[in-house]
């Protein structure tokens, strides 16, 4: 909640001309009332105070620096200790009724029930003593009329004379208290409507929504409220609109805030799926972004990748998000405080213990919401984005070099690394059968360095004739020593010279297990070879990568995994001549 207090000291003019106001504590203890009422006059004709000058600010400051001293007596409690609260309401007044004055405030035994607002609107006219006679009894008459016609529950201060009428009414209730009862009277209800009176200021230091009234011509124009830039002033109105004040009433009392924390970096539908479904269980959704340097301190120094301006402005143009504040601490208790919103809500990954501010919300009478159940593990996710882009740009690097050393084109390459990524968080190794210049190979050795890499190749050219396949005994001979200065030799990286399968015999009985394969052997036997010894050697979810499927000069290929798989499992892509098993 924005006080007064805290908005005067920060910045005594509202437009940052002034530095923060001194603190001064205030010594001066004018005496009885009389006395106070005395000074407070003095005070507002010679604009100084024991020689300082002082403007509304500093009125308002020194009231201040009393709730400093007596907050330990009686706790803080909506910004300002509720005796200062009265104190500064009752020294705000311009008028001062008689019941009042000469009753002591200090008599009065401060406790502190939680103060839940159980009624909707609070009416303060006080228009003819304040000289806002735009505003007349018979205006305010009309409005609570149509509150209560729409079954708002309205209390009319004043002693609510102008509508006798509804004395009896059940929405209806009139109100002439003692101060204390004054002050925990507007604090139960949701909004107050007022006319330029002290009602006004008590609901202003206690952060209740104000809807207040002044017409232009106002002999006492009560511009304090716009100077003080309070949160909780829902509008002033300076037209007497009865239609259009009980509406916007109306629609106050109505209102049920939600509120959301997060720093919404890479908008995605995860996000959006969450705001979604926080703004259907209220009426308005405000959202806490975390700022640039908490989303840094969160989550390292590269991010966030979007600044909180722009995660602003994308936050704000989502039509379910109706305002969006900023805020830098670690949490974002302060601002559920302001708020105070009926409902908190969180996604994915959190549990209802777990929720920051709970106790707060239910303190308050509100209820929190986890919209999205489960740990967000399959959900799209800021840090996963960030990740898959750095990722895309890492695999294009990847095909690009590989590709000068591969027949294949890069397109392929890209799918072929792109379908390795998917599976590189699996347990097992990965192998390139058909390894030849080691394009391919170096393509999985730069995106998976921390895999064992097994390379297979005759290195003297295709070992055989097949008569499903165009390519003869002894076509692509590579060099081994070029493909390792390539690849590597690392402890990772394993050559196997030869024809496979025989090659491959030291694997054998290994137990090893892989969770990628690459197949570019050409012939049917190869192919078919390459199935029966890698299929039962694959770890759930690996996949086997066939290339020149679909490829007609080398339509063994085909056969070979067709002999071995169902269409279903066979996943084809035609325009690269490629099909890839995953094994479920
Ligand atoms: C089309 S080339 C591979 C191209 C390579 N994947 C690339 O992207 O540049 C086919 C390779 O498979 C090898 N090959 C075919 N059958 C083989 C087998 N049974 N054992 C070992 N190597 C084989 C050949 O020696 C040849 O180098």
């Amino acid at each position: 909640m924005a006080f007064l207090w805290e908005r005067f000291i920060a910045d005594p003019r509202g437009d940052g001309t002034v530095p923060p106001v001194e603190l001064i504590y205030d010594t001066w203890n004018p005496g009885d009332w009389e006395s106070r009422f005395v000074a407070w006059n003095k005070w507002r004709k010679d604009r100084s105070i024991e020689g300082r000058e002082f403007d509304h600010y500093r009125e308002l400051y020194l009231r201040i620096h009393g709730a400093m001293r007596q907050a330990s007596l009686c706790g803080i409690e909506r910004g300002l200790g509720r005796k200062n609260i009265f104190e500064y309401w009752f020294f705000g007044q311009e008028h001062m009724p008689e019941s009042c004055t000469g009753s002591d405030i200090y008599d009065v035994e401060i406790n502190h029930p939680p103060l839940l607002p159980d009624r909707d609107v609070y009416i303060s006219p006080h228009c003819k003593t304040q000289g806002n006679i735009t505003f007349t009894f018979d205006y305010w008459a009309q409005v609570v009329h149509k509150l209560i016609d729409a079954g708002v529950t309205v209390t009319v201060g004043y002693d609510g004379f102008f509508c006798e009428d509804l004395y009896r009414h059940p929405l209806y209730r009139k109100h002439w208290g003692d101060h204390r009862a004054w002050m925990e009277e507007v604090c139960r209800h949701r909004i107050v409507a007022c006319g330029n009176t002290g009602t006004g200021w008590l609901a202003a230091a206690c952060g209740v929504p104000l809807l207040t009234m002044e017409p232009p011509n106002s002999q006492m124009p009560d511009h304090r409220y716009r100077e003080c830039g309070l949160r909780n002033i829902v509008e002033v109105m300076d037209v007497p609109d009865a239609d259009y004040c009980a509406k916007r009433l109306i629609e106050e009392v109505r209102r049920v805030n939600v509120m959301t924390a997060g720093c919404y970096d890479v908008l995605h539908a995860g996000h959006v799926r969450h705001l979604e479904r926080s703004r259907s269980l209220g009426t308005r959704l405000v959202v806490a972004l975390n700022s640039d340097e908490s989303v840094r301190r969160l989550k390292g120094p590269t991010r966030p990748v979007n600044s909180q301006s722009q995660r602003k402005v994308v936050l704000e143009a989502l039509r379910c998000v109706d305002e969006v504040r900023v805020f830098d601490g670690d949490d974002a208790i302060p601002l559920l405080k302001e708020i105070r919103p009926s409902v908190l809500t969180n996604g994915h990954g959190y549990t209802y213990d777990k929720v920051v501010g709970r106790e707060l919300v239910e303190g308050w009478g509100g209820r929190v919401v986890i919209t999205c159940q489960g740990d967000g593990k399959d959900e799209p996710s800021t840090t996963k984005i960030v990740t898959r882009v750095l990722r895309s740009g890492d695999i294009i690097e990847a095909c690009r070099v590989g590709s000068a050393y591969s027949v294949n084109p890069f397109d392929k390459l890209k799918l072929a690394a792109e379908e390795f990524v998917k599976v590189e968080s699996l347990n097992g190794d990965v192998a390139d059968l058909g390894a030849y210049r080691g394009g391919v190979s170096l393509i999985l050795r730069r995106l998976g360095p921390g895999k064992h890499l097994h390379l297979f190749d005759t290195w003297s050219g295709t070992p055989f004739d097949d008569e499903l396949c165009h390519h003869k005994k002894g076509e692509w001979p590579a060099d081994l020593g070029e493909c390792k200065l390539l690849v590597g030799q690392d402890e990772r990286t394993h050559y196997y010279e030869g024809v496979f399968p025989y090659s491959a015999e030291e694997l054998r009985d290994e137990h090893k297990w892989f969770c990628f394969v690459y197949v570019d052997m050409d012939t049917y036997q190869s192919t078919r070879d390459a199935i029966k010894f890698f299929w039962p050697r694959l770890v759930q979810g690996g996949k086997l990568f066939f290339d020149d499927y679909r490829w007609e000069p080398c339509a063994g290929v085909k056969k070979a995994v067709l002999e071995a798989f169902s269409e279903g499992q066979i996943k084809v892509y035609d325009n690269l001549y490629t099909c890839v098993v995953t094994k479920l």
